[in-house]
């Protein structure tokens, strides 16, 4: 059986996805079945760094995800809309979603699950937070067992990438903002990151696992890295800290009515701790449980080979999953994030 895919963006993720697909050899013997049908983008005219055949790419993004002949949507185009509502018309049709669009699935994770239910197909988005690092599949798998009570992270590339060489350089913030652009870091509006909002997604979907409760982004306390200056950066260094964005969620009888207390803002961590020593692009995110204790996730928090790296395994994931059981998805993650699915079970 050859897995036909449907990718709706071609753009620094997309082309990483693209680049992997077309070179399967000596990876995942499943990537041997998979192959891109077809491709949406905004301009044709646009030149791009992998070829396809005349005819694949297309800026009609509906028709692909109304194609009969496409089994999985890869959605990694970004922003909010047309992307939910191409995401939802492809669950309506049958297609099963991997996503790496965490804006969309912070905001409206409950339709989309509660849509992939009622039509019995899985949705993947391992990819929308912390890049290449498999954080999600830890919660929602590996995990399991414990009770969580606290995760801390470095969550946003881009924000610590401009960080760190502010650290190391002195560097003013604009200059390393335009740097984490042209490295394919930082998101279409850079504002995401640098204004705490791509944290705050990704904190919300990762308290979401960790806690078995949806949480509204209202609820988050953010604050991001635009008003930091070199100043305070040599103060910080002077007092024996560094200056980190982090993402903090941890189970708390005060803060919030489910008692969960979760934030994003800048931080003085002391130059001793793990996370001080964390530079540029890398994430990192401290899981806190019972019985576990402690453990530490680090990696490639963002870019095209990283974040595809995340995508594809999603893709393989869930022909493992279509091949092993010939009923539907189990879903895992969507029970996960808070949607029964005795459908499924
Ligand atoms: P990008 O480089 O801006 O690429 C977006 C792609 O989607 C482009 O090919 C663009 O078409 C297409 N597109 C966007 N809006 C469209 C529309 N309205 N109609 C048709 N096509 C449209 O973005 P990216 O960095 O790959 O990010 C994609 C997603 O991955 C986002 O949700 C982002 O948050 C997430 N993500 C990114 C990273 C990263 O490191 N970049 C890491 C993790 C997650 P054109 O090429 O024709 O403009
Ligand atoms: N813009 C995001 C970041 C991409 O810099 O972390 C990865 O989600």
């Amino acid at each position: 059986m050859t897995c036909k895919v449907g990718l709706l963006g071609l753009g620094t993720v997309g082309t990483g996805v693209a680049k992997i697909l077309q070179d399967p050899v000596d990876r995942h013997p499943l990537l041997q079945e998979i192959e891109i049908a077809r491709i949406g983008v905004r301009s044709l005219l646009k030149p791009r760094d992998v070829e396809f055949p005349d005819g694949y790419i297309t800026e009609d993004l509906q028709s692909i995800v109304a194609d009969p002949e496409i089994d999985i949507v890869v959605e990694v185009m970004g922003g909010i809309e047309p992307a939910k509502r191409l995401i939802l018309t492809a669950i309506a049709n049958g297609k099963h979603i991997v996503t790496a669009n965490k804006a969309v699935i912070a905001r409206y994770g409950d339709e989309i699950f509660t849509a992939a239910k009622e039509h019995g197909v899985y949705v993947m988005l391992e990819a929308a937070v912390c890049g290449g690092i498999p954080v999600i599949q830890a919660l929602k798998q590996s995990l399991g067992a414990n009770r969580i009570t606290g995760i801390t992270g470095i969550i946003n590339g881009t924000t610590n990438y401009i960080l760190s060489r502010m650290h190391a350089e002195g560097a003013e913030f604009e200059n390393t903002l335009e740097d984490a652009q042209r490295l394919g870091y930082a998101e279409a509006d850079p504002t995401a990151d640098v204004d705490g909002f791509d944290a705050a997604d990704k904190i919300a979907i990762l308290a979401s696992l960790a806690f078995g409760d949806r949480i509204k982004l209202d609820d988050i306390y953010r604050e991001g890295i635009r008003t930091i200056t070199s100043a305070d950066i040599a103060w910080a260094k002077d007092l024996g800290f560094v200056i980190k964005l982090l993402g903090i969620a941890r189970r708390s009888n005060d803060k919030t009515e489910k008692g969960i207390e979760i934030r994003v803002h800048p931080t003085l961590v002391p130059q001793t701790h793990p996370l001080a020593s964390i530079n540029g692009v890398t994430n990192a995110i401290r899981v806190e449980g019972d019985p576990i204790g402690e453990v530490v996730f680090s990696g490639p928090g963002a870019g095209s080979g990283a974040t595809a790296s995340a995508v594809v395994a999603d893709i393989v994931n869930v022909v493992a999953a279509l091949k092993a059981s010939s009923k539907g998805a189990s879903n895992e993650i969507n029970q996960l994030m808070g949607c029964s699915h005795d459908r499924y079970a």
